[in-house]
């Protein structure tokens, strides 16, 4: 090319010193090219259509026929460089940008994650899934009741009609003068009898929230649960249920747990006991728990009522039954050493989590 420099004219000497220039100046405004966007334009600026070097490119035509090659080449030669100058630069700028969001975004697999703390089921859950098992083991099914009750299944079925003193034993939450908060789950023994449809041997419990309006204390909540069970066939008699409790008593509180049933009333049960096991703290020595009786009231029971027989569909002529109630939440307290029924209700985690 050197030696045909000196023949050529001098519109084409002018245009290969713009190219030269154009050179001078694209690579060293490359340099400080610092983003993709940046480099486009760029590319633009030199390349693209209307860009710097075509326009060059097209005035190869105002060059005599046999010099166009010569420049045309050089200006190829230019493109071709540019576009290489690009590509590095782009490569560079992408290494860049990889480099600082690797430095931003750095992310330390090996540190410990953030615990997940698992919850724990609660204590009368657990408890109450003790009771089931060990009722069905005997036979019993589990007959699941309504909270809201008629004032009729509550009291009137069981034996207890309007204005019976037994009413006042129950501080009752009334929906409307017909409707209540169920106090008990004795009105489950109904709708469970209704629900068997007079089928003997009838075996079932009943297990759900009842509702007293007692202020909360020690002892009392407005909420809390009670286990209801009840047994009819032919020939069921009053050892048949002191066998049932024992049983349960074995195996809810211990082996060497003893019962004992004191007389007592019920409305829908007749006769009527309550059940009374050895202290679950002193073991019968006597404590404060037992008032130093050495005994503990867990259940109310008794052979069911004729009356309550019949309101269930089957005829006391032909069938006995006997039927028990207990509350769960006074049979966890005992077994488990808790001193105040509130703390149930608490939702205090650092109580529940210790029975898991
Ligand atoms: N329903 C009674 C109460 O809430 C407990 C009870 C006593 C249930 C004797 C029974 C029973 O089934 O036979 O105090």
């Amino acid at each position: 090319m050197d030696e045909n420099k000196g023949s050529l004219s001098a519109p084409a000497m002018s245009l290969l010193g713009e190219i030269g220039k154009m050179e001078q100046s694209a690579l060293t405004e490359l340099e400080t090219i610092s983003s993709e966007q940046e480099l486009e334009q760029f590319r633009t600026r030199y390349l693209g259509r209307k860009g710097l070097l075509t326009a060059v490119l097209r005035r190869l035509g105002e060059l005599p026929q046999e010099e166009r090659p010569v420049v045309g080449q050089r200006a190829n030669a230019l493109r071709q460089k540019l576009e290489e100058e690009i590509t590095h630069r782009d490569e560079a700028l992408r290494r860049e940008a990889l480099a600082r969001s690797l430095e931003r975004e750095q992310l330390d697999v090996t540190l410990p994650g953030i615990p997940f703390r698992r919850g724990t089921l609660h204590p009368l859950t657990l408890a109450l899934r003790q009771i089931l098992d060990i009722f069905v083991g005997m036979g019993f099914s589990v007959f699941e009741s309504r909270e809201v009750e008629t004032d009729e299944m509550n009291f009137v079925f069981l034996n207890v009609p309007p204005g019976h003193p037994a009413r006042d034993m129950q501080a009752t939450f009334y929906v409307n003068p017909e409707v209540v908060l169920r106090t008990q789950t004795s009105p489950g023994q109904i709708r469970g009898m209704r629900t068997y449809e007079g089928r003997l041997p009838v075996r079932f419990i009943v297990p759900g929230r009842v509702y007293r309006r007692d202020p909360a204390d020690v002892s009392h909540h407005p909420v809390f649960h009670q286990i209801e069970g009840i047994a009819v066939d032919r020939d069921i008699s009053f050892r048949n249920l002191v066998w049932v409790l024992e049983e349960f008593a074995r195996k809810f509180f211990g082996p060497d747990t003893r019962i004992r049933l004191r007389p007592s009333y019920f409305p829908f049960t007749e006769p009527s006991a309550e059940m009374e096991v050895s202290c679950t703290i002193c073991r019968g020595k006597g404590c404060s728990v037992c008032k130093y009786s050495g005994w503990l009231e867990v259940a109310g029971a008794g052979m069911v009522h004729p009356v309550v027989l019949r309101n269930g569909g089957y005829d006391p002529d032909e069938v006995t039954g006997f039927a028990f109630g207990m509350g769960l939440e006074r049979l966890t307290m005992l077994k488990l050493g808790i001193d105040d029924i509130r703390l149930f209700y608490s939702c205090d985690t650092r109580f529940l989590r210790q029975f898991a």
